[in-house]
């Protein structure tokens, strides 16, 4: 199973990818998660790539796809893969076209802006694990502590609200688009044409 989870910065993707990913033993590949991972680590991309999250813009074409080109190339993406928050933009849409990289479902979640900024103040997260939580609508068994390993859970640096309206600001300019681009192309009905489809994201997390 190849699908792209696309949606709003808090819509869900991270929470919803979690289940996805067990129920058919495919790997989440989320580019943002890949950054915050090089942040950590320290490296010259990490360096880079902080200071334009921490003003909620997003990260060059080229740098992006050259990391989930490498990505692709692991043994584990045989058996297909979950793109979370890539593509974001028609350049990267494009560039995964162009180099054949399969795609059977688009998953869209729909969540309006006025509920994001209060998922995201809510926000707690496990890096190394991807499992993410909240504290009213989603909480861990015990506060402040990943429900698997028992690690302490991090809220992420670019959910303040002015970052978070910024980054809804960017998502409307330019990764909406992506919408109307999926949709076409599931419509068009050509070979290899994924299949789209739109889901509610303002139910309860297992609905
Ligand atoms: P990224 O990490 O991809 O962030 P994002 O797309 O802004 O999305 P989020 O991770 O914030 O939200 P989510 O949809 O995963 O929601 P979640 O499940 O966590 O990107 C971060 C930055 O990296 C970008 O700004 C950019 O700079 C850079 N970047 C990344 N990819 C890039 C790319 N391809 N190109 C260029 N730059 C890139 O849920 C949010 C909260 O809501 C949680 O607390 C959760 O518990 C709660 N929640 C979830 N579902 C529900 C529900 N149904 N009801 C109530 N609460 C819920
Ligand atoms: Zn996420």
């Amino acid at each position: 199973m190849r699908l792209i989870l696309l949606g709003a910065p808090g819509a869900g993707k991270g929470t919803q990818a979690n289940f996805i990913k067990e129920k058919y033993n495919i790997p989440q590949i989320s580019t943002g998660d890949m950054l915050r991972a090089a942040i950590k680590a320290g490296t010259e991309l990490g360096l880079a790539a902080k200071k334009v999250m921490d003003a909620g813009q997003l990260v060059s074409d080229d740098i992006i796809i050259g990391l989930v080109k490498e990505r692709l190339k692991e043994a584990d993406c045989a058996n297909g893969y979950l793109f979370d928050g890539f593509p974001r933009t028609i350049a990267q849409a494009d560039a995964m076209k162009d180099s054949g990289v399969n795609i059977d479902y688009v998953l869209e979640i729909d969540v309006p802006d006025e509920l994001i900024v209060e998922r995201m103040s809510g926000r707690r997260s496990h890096p190394a694990s991807g499992r993410v939580y909240h504290v009213k609508f989603n909480p861990p068994k015990v506060e402040g502590k990943d429900d698997v390993t028992g690690e302490p859970l991090v809220q992420r640096d670019d959910d303040t609200e002015e970052t978070v309206k910024k980054r809804l600001a960017v998502y409307h300019n330019q990764t909406e688009v992506l919408l109307g681009y999926y949709n076409k192309w599931a419509d068009s009905g050509l070979p290899g044409a994924p299949k789209y489809r739109k889901i509610s994201g303002v139910g309860p997390v297992e609905q």
